[in-house]
């Protein structure tokens, strides 16, 4: 019986292993955490936005004011999003112990972000090129730079 028992966790850590390497997500010896996947997955979702807009900021004739509306309404309703999935401290992720030790400035950073991508939303709705929407970009650009400054681990 207790044999038994005992084989059953040691078969589905080794599942759970294998899974892991044949998915080729070597950085995380365990499944994520949920809540460490919404979060990342959010972040993602902001960088792919950000990268449209920069593409046309790159190269400004290409400048399409509902594909620019489309990214900044999405950053502006999503900019809430990722904040309650850190409520968990055992939830690491790439998140620096700071987000928990000094949360105040976390929270701060948060609403900061959440204020810069309003008005970089607000913007774009009257834009009719790039270069309307430039200052408010960059500030959203300063405001992702500046919470992982000391909220992500660097990983490069
Ligand atoms: C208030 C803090 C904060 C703001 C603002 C913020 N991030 Fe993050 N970001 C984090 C933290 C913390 C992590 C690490 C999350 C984890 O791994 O648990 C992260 C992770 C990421 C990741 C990696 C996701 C992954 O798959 O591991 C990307 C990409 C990213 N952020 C992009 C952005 C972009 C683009 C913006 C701005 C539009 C932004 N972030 C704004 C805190 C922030």
């Amino acid at each position: 019986m207790l044999s038994l028992h005992r084989k059953t966790p040691i078969k589905s850590i080794f599942g759970i292993a294998l899974m892991t390497a044949a998915l080729g997500l070597t950085a995380c010896s365990a499944p994520l955490d949920p809540d460490v996947k919404a979060r990342q997955d959010i972040m993602k979702d902001y960088g792919d936005a950000m990268g449209i807009i920069g593409d046309m900021v790159k190269a400004p004739d290409t400048f399409d004011a509902e594909l620019l509306k489309d990214q900044t309404s999405f950053l502006a309703e999503a900019s809430q999003n990722p904040w309650a999935h850190f409520e968990n401290q055992e939830a690491i992720g790439n998140a620096t112990e700071a987000v928990w030790s000094d949360n105040a400035s976390f929270v701060a950073e948060s609403e900061k972000f959440q204020q810069v991508t309003a008005e970089l939303n607000n913007a774009a709705q009257s834009a009719t090129s790039i270069d309307d929407v430039m200052p408010a970009f960059g500030q959203v650009g300063q405001s992702c730079k500046s919470c992982h400054t000391d909220f992500r681990v660097k990983n490069d």
